[in-house]
């Protein structure tokens, strides 16, 4: 039997081609269900999903624009799904598209972010959404939270509401996501600085530029009718988001933790691995053109099991940004993470760094002064279940070789890349603690039908009938598959030719194989991804179908508004999922 399964393939599904249909398509012999979508009640007492919902219905139904997730079991057929709600879509939050705003609008767009929690129930075999489930729980923009960690009570920390620095109200845009062995859920901040703005002159920090912050916001207009939004008046109230934001989701009346020892950045998600020391380590990518890949490892071991000596673990350790390094034209290398530790490299009072805290809640100016290495775009992280490896979607790069600080190298080596790669390195001796690690590139996404040759064709596992671009949510399972999903350019047009709607593949990281498992609906994008237990469901995210107004009808179908939503995929065999 070892024998035959060793032979056995890792990817056992048939390829589905390229997709600009309006619909979810998988392989044959899979199905794709919704299991829950924008909107859907989330209590006993809340209304059906309406445009016409207000805020308070809103904050009592499931969120928009479902991201990462994590799946948690409480028992054979009992479970609870934590979802990121990362933002919403005022063309068709609001049935004027959010012309006319008012506080009752602004506060049902706060409803609609954060993090929705939803038990699931498996009945007749297949996991459903469970509306009156007793852990059923909706964070959002306006959730009190506790800083804690190295750069709690910070003075950088403080504003009117909060003299002590110590309680932020809210999370938003929670794009990905993380999980611990004791339990709880990590939610990832990270455009935080398009939900502040001020029709004023505010006055900040010269180090909040390089998080985006200014005058102008995104586009949501917060500041206007909710005062904390405004920068004129609370310069520091962004200093308080960008954080990764521990949840215990098992417990619905506790306080979500914002975890300063783990930095402040656009983060993407928190790759957790215990180490083979028992330390736990965390990867995070920041997801900006330019940005940088960091490591967290904590001071203190994990203690197995849902033990309370884990709770507080995150608060202790040390953050690592990484530098990597390469040959003349080699696109693989060696590496460093260095550490973001006050008073060591130049992290000095003399260079703006009074203490820890304010390296922390700096930590993209602290890693430019250790020479961390300018990315395509960090976004997700995943650890191999059985090696000691890791790898990162590098999402795109417009910047890439235009921008001084980001010139092309082995890591990042396309000029304005368009495409994206996925990078991955192997700690050195096998151990995630390590300082130093050894990295390739495990695919550049390219259109082998567009470039002939060279670079932007894709690396050697790309071809076209796997062809994407912008990788960007990732994740393993059991087996070692590699899932892959993508948020990038649908026009199917020009250098994108071919590669259709987002969608997920499934790479087998031994051979290199890259195989395409889902296509979705008109101007989503894929993202999020989580297994049962038993790896014979998988819940994938359809995000923002039909944004800016593109004709998708996604799920409901017929005349209606497009509704972010969580598949559930199975096996019409009841077997696991890309074998
Ligand atoms: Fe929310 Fe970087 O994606
Ligand atoms: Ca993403
Ligand atoms: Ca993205
Ligand atoms: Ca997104």
């Amino acid at each position: 039997r070892a024998v035959a399964a060793a032979t056995q393939p890792l990817l056992g599904f048939q390829a589905v081609p390229a997709s600009v249909a309006d619909a979810i398509v998988v392989p044959p012999g899979y199905k794709a269900e919704v299991l829950i979508a924008w909107g859907d009640a989330l209590f006993a007492d809340a209304p059906a999903f309406a445009q016409s919902n207000d805020a308070k219905a809103q904050a009592r139904q499931f969120g928009d624009n479902n991201d990462g997730m994590s799946f948690f079991p409480l028992g054979p057929d009992r479970a609870l799904l934590a979802v990121n709600n990362e933002y919403t879509n005022y063309e068709y939050l609001f049935a004027d598209g959010g012309k006319v705003l008012d506080a009752g609008a602004v506060a049902k767009a706060q409803a609609a972010h954060g993090v929705s929690l939803v038990e699931l129930v498996r009945i007749d075999g297949k996991w459903q959404a469970n509306p009156k489930g007793a852990l059923n729980r909706r964070i959002t923009a306006t959730t009190p939270m506790t800083l804690s960690g190295p750069a709690a009570g910070h003075a950088l920390l403080k504003t009117q509401a909060d003299p002590e620095g110590r309680t932020a109200l809210g999370t938003f845009n929670n794009c990905s996501n993380g999980q611990t062995p004791w339990g709880t859920y990590l939610t990832c901040e990270e455009n935080f600085n398009g939900y502040f703005g001020s029709e004023g002159k505010p006055v900040l920090d010269p180090r909040a530029a390089r998080y985006g912050l200014a005058a102008e916001d995104a586009g949501f207009g917060w500041h206007r009718f909710d005062e904390r939004f405004d920068l004129a008046k609370h310069p520091q109230e962004p200093n308080r988001f960008g954080w990764v934001v521990e949840i215990d989701p098992k417990d619905p009346a506790s306080t979500p933790k914002k975890r300063t020892a783990l930095g402040r950045f656009k983060h993407e998600n928190a790759a957790f691995t215990v180490n083979k020391d028992g330390r736990a380590v965390v990867y995070l990518g920041d997801d900006e053109r330019g940005e940088h890949i960091y490591r967290f490892v904590s001071k203190n071991k994990v203690v197995p099991g849902n033990d309370p000596a884990n709770r507080d673990l995150l608060d202790e350790g040390t953050l690592y940004v990484a530098r990597f390094e390469a040959k003349e034209g080699e696109l693989k290398g060696t590496g460093q993470w260095l550490p973001l530790v006050h008073g060591q490299n130049g992290l000095t009072r003399e260079n703006g760094f009074a203490d820890q805290g304010e390296v922390l809640i700096f930590a993209r100016e602290a890693a430019t002064r250790l020479g961390a290495t300018t990315m395509d775009r960090p976004e997700w992280v995943a650890v191999h279940p059985h090696r000691a490896e890791a790898y990162c979607t590098l999402t795109n790069n417009k910047n890439r070789g235009l921008k001084e600080n980001q010139p092309l190298d082995g890591a990042n080596p396309r000029a304005e890349n368009p495409y994206g790669q996925i990078i991955r390195w192997r700690p050195a001796a096998g151990d995630h603690g390590s300082d130093s690690f050894e990295w390739d590139l495990f695919l550049l996404a390219g259109n082998p039908g567009v470039h002939k040759e060279g670079l932007m064709a894709g690396s050697a596992n790309i071809h076209p009938d796997n062809m994407f671009n912008s990788p960007d949510g990732i994740g393993f399972d059991e087996a070692g598959r590699l899932w892959i999903q993508t948020d990038g350019d649908y026009s199917n047009e020009k250098q994108f030719a071919g590669m259709g709607n987002n969608q997920m593949l499934c790479a087998d990281p031994a051979s290199g194989e890259v195989r395409r498992f889902l296509t979705g609906p008109i101007a989503c994008e894929i993202t999020g991804l989580t297994f049962s237990p038993d790896w014979r469901t998988l819940f994938v995210g359809v995000q923002h179908p039909g944004e800016e107004l593109a004709p998708s009808h996604f799920p409901d179908g017929g005349t209606s508004i497009p509704r972010s939503a969580v598949l559930r995929i199975t096996r019409d065999d009841g077997g696991i999922i890309g074998a």
